[in-house]
């Protein structure tokens, strides 16, 4: 008998069997991609001459390695956080040398810091990420993947992929507000603006789907004015500072009505809503009820509220990380984050409309 067996298998095939299993160990497990800004770029910025960047100490005192990373967090940010729930490792960031190969499977970060989703929005940043051209880097990424898997399976692998979209708090921060009289703020009332930007959206989420995204957790924005930056800049008694909160009181319910339309014109759930406000509401009114010492104090930062400037070797700096919403003027702690995604694993539909993160794991790993 000149074939081994095994069970009855030709041996040739076991052995193809396991070639191909340790070929594509990921082709079963859900890839991960991610969009936006700061709040969930892990590092593209490194990469880039770009002023929006948290590569040096304090950031990343909490991580594993103690080092920054590029996050702009203590230590993990939401999509590393989001990765462990899957039982996968971190997203690469997109412009990252190691991001090739089998780590292609696992996804990938196409977020930086400062972008918005208007062009114009953090162009005082010079050379970041606008979105279209983080959406021509996950074509390019998909083209890679065909290379590695063949283009039906790179079809699947993106089409069974979970995406996470965090994008429009800069639309008000890094443009609208950046400074007084800006070209925005004179070319459009603030309610036409959102109606705008919102319109803007829309057409990168369109695009999003049609380069294969089937499930996106879109995020809405945080409340704006009460970021230690905002409190330090606009507050006169440590109140949330009334214009930014106008601005995502405006925005968040046009998200939510244009992610209903387009999920109601695909046919499908496929753009899931993020209630981030009222995530980081519930710490707001009630930080003690969740821990923290203080939701209007930085850790890391100077001045009142430690709100102004960068949050540099330089700065204050509290002795645990884990008793502030804010690490940094503008950035939740990591374990602000952490609270958050738990929010999005388990939370009711007041959180996550139409469904949590959980439900959906388990859903969709049944396709
Ligand atoms: C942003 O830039 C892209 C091309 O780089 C362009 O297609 C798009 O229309 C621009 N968006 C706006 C709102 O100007
Ligand atoms: C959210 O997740 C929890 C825990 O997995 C689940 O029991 C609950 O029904 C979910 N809620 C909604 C509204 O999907």
């Amino acid at each position: 008998m000149a074939v081994a067996t095994f069970y009855g298998l030709p041996f040739t095939l076991i052995l193809s069997i396991l070639v191909l299993a340790t070929t594509f160990p990921s082709v079963t497990a859900r890839a991960f991609f991610v969009f936006g800004d700061s709040l969930v770029d892990n590092g593209n910025n490194n990469y880039l001459a770009t002023s929006a960047r948290a590569d040096s100490p304090p950031y990343g005192i909490d991580y594993p390695t103690h080092r920054p990373t590029g996050r702009f967090s203590n230590g993990f940010n939401m999509p590393d956080l989001i990765s462990q729930r899957m039982g996968a490792e971190p997203t690469l960031p997109y412009l990252s040398p190691q991001l090739r190969g089998q780590r292609l499977l696992v996804g990938a970060n196409f977020a930086s810091a400062g972008i918005g989703i208007l062009n114009d929005t953090g162009a005082q940043f010079a050379n970041i990420i606008r979105m279209p051209l983080q959406l021509e880097y996950f074509r390019q990424y998909q083209q890679r993947v065909s290379g590695l898997m063949g283009a039906s399976q790179a079809k699947k692998l993106v089409k069974n992929a979970l995406v996470l979209m965090t994008l429009g708090g800069n639309d008000f921060v890094n443009n609208y507000y950046l400074v007084p009289f800006s070209a925005r703020s004179r070319q459009y009332a603030l309610p036409n603006y959102v109606r705008f930007i919102i319109s803007e959206y829309k057409k990168i989420l369109m695009k999003l789907y049609n380069l294969g995204a089937r499930r996106v957790l879109v995020t809405g924005t945080g409340p704006l004015g009460c970021a230690p930056a905002e409190l330090a800049q606009r507050s006169q008694n440590g109140e949330c500072a009334a214009e930014l909160q106008r601005a995502a009181q405006l925005f968040n319910p046009q998200l939510y009505q244009m992610l209903d339309d387009l999920n109601s014109k695909i046919g499908s759930h496929v753009f899931i809503k993020v209630n981030s406000k009222k995530m980081h509401s519930d710490f707001i009114s009630d930080p003690r009820a969740y821990g923290f010492v203080s939701s209007k104090i930085a850790c890391c930062g100077q001045g009142p509220y430690n709100g102004l400037g960068l949050c540099t070797q330089l700065s204050n700096l509290c002795a645990n990380r884990d008793l502030y919403v804010f690490w940094d003027p503008f950035h939740p702690s990591e374990r602000a984050n952490k609270i958050i995604v738990e929010q999005m694993m388990t939370g009711s539909t007041e959180y996550m409309h139409p469904m949590n993160l959980s439900t959906i794991l388990a859903l969709d790993s049944q396709n």
